[in-house]
C-alpha cells in the first residue's frame, strides 16, 4: 500500500457504454475518479491510497466515514492502461466495494480497526486511517525487533543476536509458512489477524477450517505456496521452498536465466532428460525452463474489462505447479523455429 504513485496521469478515459464514462481527473484538492452518464457528472471520488506496489496492477480507494472503497478504474502496467476493476459488473461503475482491513494485512504493515465484529466483504469495520504503516516492513518477515534492538544497544559486546527470528534456525514449514502468511490464499475471513504472525508461527493457527479450499482449486493468483506443494520437486527434494528462488531482499533484475539455473542446481543434466528433443533444441533452451515448466496462467480468480471491449482479458501469473506443460512445450518450440 502506497499513496497515490506519481506517474499515474490524469486526463485518461475508460468508456464503459456510449453513456457511460469513468474519467481520471485533476482537480483542486488531488486526482479523482469522475463517472459521467450521458455527459453529466454523476460521482466524484478521489485517489487516496494504492494497493499493489508489485510489477502488474494497482488498485486505489477513498476513505469516507472511517470507510475505504474501491474506485472502479485499476491500473494494468502488463496492458500500459485502465480497466475496470476485477470482479466488478461490466456494465456500471461501482463505488462502493470496500477494501477491508484483511486486504492490509497482506499489503501493509499496519492497520488498525474496530475489533469484535466478523470480518467480510459485506459486513465491513472502521478502519482507522491514522494507524497504517504503509509498505511491507522488515517486521512482517523478521518479527517484532523493540527488544531485539534494546537488548543489543544495552549490550554492545553480544554478537549472537537475540530476541530475534533467525531464518537460518526455521524449519521448511515455518520459512513456508512466513511467506505463506501473504502467498498461500486471500480468503477473507480469518480466525486472528495475521497482523500477529511472526516468524516461527504456524499458520494453520490462524484459518477456520477449510481455509483456502476452492472448487476450483489453488488459483495463480495467491497461492503459490500450495501450488509449489503439489510439485514433484518439492514433494521429492525436501528442501524445495521459496528461498530456493527467490531472495526477497533483492527485487529486480532477476530474469529467467537466472531462475534457470536454481533448476540446474538440482537437475544437472538436462540434456539426458530430455529425451524426446534433440541436442540443439535442448542447448537452446537451457536459459530458460520457466516458460515450459512454470507457464504464465490465467488467472480463474481475477480477469479485468479493457475499454470499448465487452468481455474480459486473462490475468497472467506463473503457475508454481513445476510440471510437464505439453502446451507451453509446443508454443515454444514453435517460437524457437
Ligand atoms: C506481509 C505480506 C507478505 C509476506 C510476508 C511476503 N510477501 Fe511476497 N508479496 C506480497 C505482496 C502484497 C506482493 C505483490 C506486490 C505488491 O503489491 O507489493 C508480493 C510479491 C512477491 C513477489 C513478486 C515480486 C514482484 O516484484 O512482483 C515475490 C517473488 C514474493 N512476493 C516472494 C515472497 C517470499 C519468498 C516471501 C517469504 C520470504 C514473501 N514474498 C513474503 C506480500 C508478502
Ligand atoms: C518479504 C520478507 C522479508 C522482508 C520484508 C525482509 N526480510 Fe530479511 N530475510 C528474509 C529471508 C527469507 C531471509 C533469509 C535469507 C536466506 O536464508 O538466505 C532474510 C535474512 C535477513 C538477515 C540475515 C539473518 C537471517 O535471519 O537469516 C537479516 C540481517 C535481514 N534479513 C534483515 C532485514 C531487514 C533489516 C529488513 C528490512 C529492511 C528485512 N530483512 C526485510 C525475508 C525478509
Ligand atoms: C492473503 C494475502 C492477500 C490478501 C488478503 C489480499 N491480497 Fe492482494 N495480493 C496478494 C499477493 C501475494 C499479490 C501478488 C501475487 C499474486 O497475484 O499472487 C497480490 C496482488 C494484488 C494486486 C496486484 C498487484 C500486483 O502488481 O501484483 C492488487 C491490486 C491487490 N492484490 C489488491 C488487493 C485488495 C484490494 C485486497 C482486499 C480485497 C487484497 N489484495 C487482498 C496478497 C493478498
Ligand atoms: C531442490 C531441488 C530442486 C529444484 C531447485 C528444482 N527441482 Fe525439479 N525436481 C526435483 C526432484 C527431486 C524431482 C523428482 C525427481 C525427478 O523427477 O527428477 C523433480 C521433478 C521435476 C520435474 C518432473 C515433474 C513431474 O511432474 O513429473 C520437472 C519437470 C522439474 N522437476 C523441473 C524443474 C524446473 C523447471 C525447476 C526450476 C524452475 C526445478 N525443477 C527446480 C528437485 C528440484
Ligand atoms: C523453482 C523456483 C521457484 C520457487 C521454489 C518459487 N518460485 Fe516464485 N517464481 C519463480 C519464477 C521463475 C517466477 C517468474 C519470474 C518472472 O517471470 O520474472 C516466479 C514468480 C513469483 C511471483 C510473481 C507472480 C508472477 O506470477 O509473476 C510470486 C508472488 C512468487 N513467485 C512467489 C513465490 C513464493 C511465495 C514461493 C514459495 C511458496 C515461490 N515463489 C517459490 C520461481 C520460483
Ligand atoms: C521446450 C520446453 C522445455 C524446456 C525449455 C525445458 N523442458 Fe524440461 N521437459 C519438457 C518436456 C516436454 C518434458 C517431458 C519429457 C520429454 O518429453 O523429454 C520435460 C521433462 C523434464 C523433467 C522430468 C523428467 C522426468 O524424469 O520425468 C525435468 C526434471 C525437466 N524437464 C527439467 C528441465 C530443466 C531443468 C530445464 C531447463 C534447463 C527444462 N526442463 C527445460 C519440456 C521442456
Amino acid at each position: 500500500v502506497e499513496q497515490l504513485p506519481a506517474d499515474i496521469v490524469a486526463a485518461d478515459r475508460f468508456v464503459f457504454n456510449p453513456e457511460l464514462t469513468v474519467a481520471i481527473e485533476k482537480r483542486a484538492g488531488g486526482v479523482f475518479q469522475v463517472a459521467y452518464v450521458n455527459g453529466k457528472e454523476t460521482v466524484v471520488k478521489r485517489f487516496d491510497i494504492a494497493f499493489g506496489a508489485g510489477e502488474k496492477a494497482w488498485t486505489f480507494g477513498y476513505w469516507q466515514d472511517k470507510k475505504l472503497y474501491q474506485l472502479p478504474l485499476s491500473y494494468f502496467k502488463t496492458i500500459g492502461g485502465w480497466a475496470n476493476s476485477p470482479g466488478f459488473p461490466l456494465h456500471q461503475a461501482q463505488f462502493n466495494r470496500p477494501i477491508i482491513g484483511r486486504c492490509f494485512e497482506c499489503h501493509a504493515s499496519y492497520i488498525a480497526e474496530e475489533e469484535g465484529q466478523p470480518q467480510s466483504l459485506t459486513a465491513t469495520r472502521t478502519l482507522d486511517q491514522q494507524s497504517i504503516i504503509y509498505g511491507i516492513d522488515c517486521e512482517r518477515c523478521h518479527g517484532p525487533a523493540a527488544e531485539h534492538v534494546s537488548f543489543h544497544t544495552e549490550n554492545p559486546t553480544v554478537k549472537e543476536p537475540k530476541y530475534m527470528v533467525s531464518w537460518k534456525m526455521l524449519s521448511r514449514q515455518q520459512r513456508l509458512d512466513a511467506c505463506g502468511v501473504c502467498h498461500s490464499g486471500n480468503d477473507m475471513d480469518m480466525q486472528t489477524s495475521t497482523f500477529r504472525f511472526k516468524p516461527g508461527d504456524t499458520l494453520s493457527n490462524f484459518y477456520y477450517p477449510g481455509y483456502g479450499h476452492s472448487s476450483a482449486g489453488p488459483d495463480v493468483h495467491g497461492n503459490q505456496v500450495q501450488l509449489l506443494a503439489t510439485s514433484r520437486c518439492f514433494t521429492q527434494s525436501k528442501t524445495l521452498e521459496c528461498g530456493s528462488c527467490h531472495n526477497t531482499h533483492e527485487r529486480g533484475p532477476e530474469n529467467l536465466a537466472v531462475y534457470s539455473a536454481q533448476c540446474i542446481n538440482c537437475h544437472k543434466d538436462p540434456q539426458a532428460i530430455h529425451t524426446t528433443m534433440n541436442a540443439s533444441e535442448i542447448n537452446a533452451i537451457t536459459a530458460n525452463c520457466i516458460d515450459c515448466h512454470m507457464p504464465n496462467q490465467a488467472s480463474q480468480k481475477i480477469s479485468f474489462q479493457v475499454t470499448g471491449k465487452q468481455e474480459t482479458d486473462a490475468y497472467l501469473l506463473r503457475t508454481h505447479r513445476i510440471a510437464v506443460y505439453p502446451d507451453a512445450t509446443k508454443s515454444m518450440v514453435e517460437k524457437k523455429k
